[in-house]
């Protein structure tokens, strides 16, 4: 078996980037591995508008380190009051993507997010006609339905119907978490697609009470069951194009973490194709990465693969305890623990 793993450079199809002293933190992980990521809307306030989202692009170009580059694709945060021309205004502009739909309530900072899809609909509309692409955190949001259904109650209500009603919209299914995600997804008309996260495919829900409740591997939609990442790994090995690398890396301070009412996230962007390459190889399936990682996202969103490649190498290292966070420190996946590829260039 070779040691080294050139690829195409990839790019991460769903990312938290924070800002200020936060994204200048974690940027350069991200920067020294991938060429482009979706950048997720959800700050507080939301980037609800093509003109925030300029600005917040500006700002993020502005923090990437010197001799990396790295291109911020954007999308815009919808909201039950979100106007049609808004969809116009991003479209022009060029730099955005998309537009991310939290149900109002489901994870991080998505209490402005949409309290019922119908309200949206002709945003969606017009986002079919112009061409961006909808991405979607498919949670329901009632107290009555268990935290681990709720994916699967979030295809029927409201996704099957939605795909069904805009039969030209294109969707990603973000950070899919259940073996009924990877089925309806490969199911699905043309312009369907998902992401899938790193920690998804390699841990199942035991892993947030392994020996006492562990809040680093909180995240939301939350870790699920073997049979599910079973399924997840499945699907990302399997090499369907209709799904790719998105790493959800969310960070959040450690002392949010380790708190009576945690936040949801995991940061991953410090081994953000590491965990991956580790994810595949336990699936013998490593040869399926680079399309996984580099080819399959650009495809979907119709932008050219990147031309530049990265190398790994295999020769184990170990994430620290934590890293710098502004302020604060975060502690990443793997702390303290072996990862079996290392980044070269
Ligand atoms: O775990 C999560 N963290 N899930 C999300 O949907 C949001 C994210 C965040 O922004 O922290
Ligand atoms: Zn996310």
């Amino acid at each position: 078996m070779s040691d080294l793993l050139t690829l195409r450079r990839p790019d991460d199809w769903h990312l938290h980037l924070r800002d200020g002293a936060a994204m200048q933190a974690v940027l350069p992980h991200t920067a020294q591995r991938f060429a482009r990521a979706v950048i997720m809307p959800n700050l507080k306030p939301p980037v609800t508008t093509t003109t925030l989202a300029r600005e917040y692009r500006d700002r993020i170009r502005a923090a990437v380190p010197q001799g990396l580059r790295f291109e911020p694709l954007m999308t815009l945060y919808l909201t039950d009051n979100m106007p049609t021309a808004e969809i116009d205004r991003a479209r022009e502009a060029g730099f955005v993507v998309g537009c991310k739909l939290y149900p109002a309530g489901a994870t991080t900072h998505s209490d402005a997010g949409v309290t019922d899809v119908a309200r949206i609909d002709a945003v969606l509309e017009r986002m079919a006609e112009v061409g961006l692409v909808l991405q979607v955190h498919g949670e329901v949001t009632h107290e009555a339905v268990d935290v681990f259904d709720r994916e699967q109650r979030f295809i029927d209500d409201v996704l099957a119907p939605l795909v069904a009603r805009h039969p030209t919209l294109r969707v990603v299914f973000e950070h899919i978490t259940t073996r009924a995600a990877v089925e309806f997804v490969r199911g699905a008309r043309a312009g369907v697609g998902a992401t899938i996260t790193p920690q998804h495919l390699l841990y199942n829900r035991n892993e947030i009470f392994r020996g006492g409740i562990r809040p680093h591997y909180y995240c939301l939609p939350i870790l699920k069951t073997e049979d599910d990442r079973h399924a997840l790994l499945e699907a990302a090995t399997s090499g369907d194009p209709r799904f790719f690398l998105g790493t959800d890396s969310a960070p959040h301070a450690r002392h949010t973490k380790e708190n009576a009412c945690g936040c949801a996230g995991m940061y991953s962007a410090h081994a953000g194709i590491e965990l991956y390459a580790l994810a595949f190889e336990r699936a013998g399936a490593l040869a399926r990465l680079p399309a996984f990682a580099a080819d399959f996202g650009a495809d979907f969103y119709g932008l050219p693969r990147n031309e530049d490649t990265i190398t790994l190498q295999r020769r184990p290292w170990t994430p620290p305890a934590s890293y710098d966070f502004g302020t604060d420190r975060i502690v990443p996946m793997f702390a303290g623990e072996s990862l079996n590829w290392s980044l070269v260039s």
